[in-house]
């Protein structure tokens, strides 16, 4: 299940995202920006119950999340995605995946993992700011689900179709969802058009 995010506001913010000449600072805010369209999309559907309160008129009867929510930033970039997705569900917990890519053979490997307790309907929304090789987030999931965990939805703010298809041949039941489904690949593994290094433009380095 791909999701792409189709917006005007999405598309003016890839853009700066793109160029090269955009500061860290501008780089930041495109990204919350895009992590909030990202973040509605993710809860869009999210189950409710019925809450009674009593407005300044009357009684009334309104709606809260009845879900038990883990965000997993994928560290570094993940973080990137963090602020709004926590802005607009502040009660949900959060979990780290701490991968780091192999430069000679692209592979991810695990330097940190924490969760929290988790029930089987809990949902794990990885956030993972590109979507190369599919490494790191399969990774991701496959440690998760060792764990235990069985519900992912998977964010990312640009995705290659080469790892699109990794992640969905391994794990077809996932739910992604990307601002940006890009064209390809280079030899390095990096995304074109992309955004360059997304953790190093991300922190400024
Ligand atoms: N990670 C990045 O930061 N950029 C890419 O193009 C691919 C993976």
């Amino acid at each position: 299940m791909l999701e792409i995010i189709k917006h005007p506001i999405v598309e003016h913010h890839l853009t700066i995202l793109r160029d090269a000449q955009t500061s860290n600072a501008e780089f930041r805010h495109s990204g919350d920006v895009i992590s909030h369209f990202l973040a509605a999309a993710a809860f869009n559907g999210l189950p409710l119950k019925a809450k009674d309160i009593t407005t300044p008129m009357e009684k009334f009867t309104g709606s809260e999340v009845d879900c038990d929510i883990v965000f997993v930033p994928v560290l570094r970039a993940g973080l990137a995605l963090l602020d709004y997705f926590k802005f607009l569900l502040p009660s949900a917990k959060i979990s780290f995946v701490g991968l780091r890519r192999n430069e000679v053979d692209f592979n991810a490997s695990e330097y940190y993992f924490s969760a929290p307790q988790f029930f089987d309907h809990t949902q794990f929304i990885i956030l993972e700011m590109m979507i190369a090789t599919g490494g790191s987030v399969t990774s991701a999931i496959r440690r998760l689900r060792q764990e235990g965990v069985r519900n992912f939805t998977v964010c990312t703010i640009i995705a290659a179709p080469e790892g699109i298809e990794i992640i969905q041949n391994e794990f077809p039941e996932v739910r992604i969802i990307t601002a940006s489904l890009d064209r390809e690949l280079n030899s390095k593994r990096y995304i074109l058009p992309g955004l360059g290094d997304a953790g190093d433009r991300w922190c400024g380095v």
